[in-house]
């Protein structure tokens, strides 16, 4: 039997929990709030931040966002990131990526105070989710994770394959699984055996950016569980990593896309800024 799994309902449910939460706070007089920073005239990070902005917007989480020159100085930019660290306000902190290239990222990355740093891809956040100790998690990576878990099928003792090895995706989501004892293997562009892989997984999660790369010509063990995080335009339309309409019909479980991760990131976002401010106020 195949299910898909519906992120946009998942999303739906979490988003009401959040805004209830939310307004609790609201009724101590406590705003949690989250400040975006754009930095340039990049189409598409505008398109995502106003996306951020309106969800939070709708779900009692206020939403300020910061617009920079693309030619600001790297320096004046840690500058406002240090001011907004010391913000008693703002509870979470987001530099949209990418960054011009006269801008050293990481060390932007660096600058966010942890506590605030609700993209989770401050060095220190990503170490503490290596060491398995609790911290604010990339959004991608945790919502992937909630949808794996909204099926009730075990993740200890499984194959856990992702195909990717980004930053932001395939090392989170990684760690995230073998914390929950999965047995976890990373393949990426140089793997030479990926079909081997695929036909021993109970989970795949495919962060890869190419339309359809996963089809029928691989083999999928009939209980298995596939993420799509693809985000990819084919003809025009949003598509995944994976043949869904073919490869849906050889394995468990399959999240669409569009209306599988996508909704679930604004949504980590959100939960991720609610348990910033929840900490920053010792709740
Ligand atoms: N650009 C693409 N994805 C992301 C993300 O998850 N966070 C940030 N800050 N920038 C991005």
């Amino acid at each position: 039997m195949i299910n898909i799994i519906d992120g946009k309902k998942i999303a739906k449910k979490i988003r009401e929990n959040i805004k209830e939460k939310a307004l609790l706070l609201r009724q101590k007089s406590i705003i949690p709030t989250i400040c975006v920073i754009i930095v340039g005239d990049n189409k598409a990070s505008r398109s995502y931040v106003n996306s951020k902005h309106k969800a939070c917007m709708q779900n009692e989480i206020n939403s300020i966002i910061r617009e920079f020159e693309e030619n600001i100085k790297g320096e004046i930019l840690l500058e406002e990131i240090d001011k907004l660290n010391n913000d008693k306000n703002i509870h979470g902190i987001l530099v949209q990526l990418p960054l011009p290239k006269h801008i050293n990222a990481m060390k932007v990355l660096e600058k966010i105070s942890p506590e605030k740093d609700v993209d989770g891809f401050n060095p220190i956040n990503v170490g503490k989710l290596n060491l398995g100790i609790a911290t604010l998690i990339p959004c991608t990576p945790l919502g992937i994770i909630k949808l794996i878990e909204s099926t009730k099928e075990d993740i200890e003792g499984k194959n856990a394959l992702v195909i990717g090895r980004s930053n932001i995706v395939g090392k989170p989501v990684a760690s995230l699984l073998l914390n929950k004892n999965a047995t976890v293997t990373i393949a990426h562009s140089k793997t030479t055996n990926l079909k081997e892989l695929v036909a021993e997984a109970d989970i795949i999660v495919s962060c890869v950016g190419k339309a359809h790369f996963l089809t029928t010509d691989y083999v999928y063990k009939n209980n298995a569980t596939i993420i799509d995080v693809g985000n990819n335009y084919k003809d025009g339309k949003l598509v995944g990593d994976v043949d869904f309409l073919n490869v849906k019909e050889k394995v468990k479980y399959i999240s669409p896309v569009p209306g599988g991760v996508g909704p679930m990131t604004i949504t980590m976002l959100m939960h991720n800024t609610l348990l910033a401010c929840e900490d920053q106020i010792n709740l």
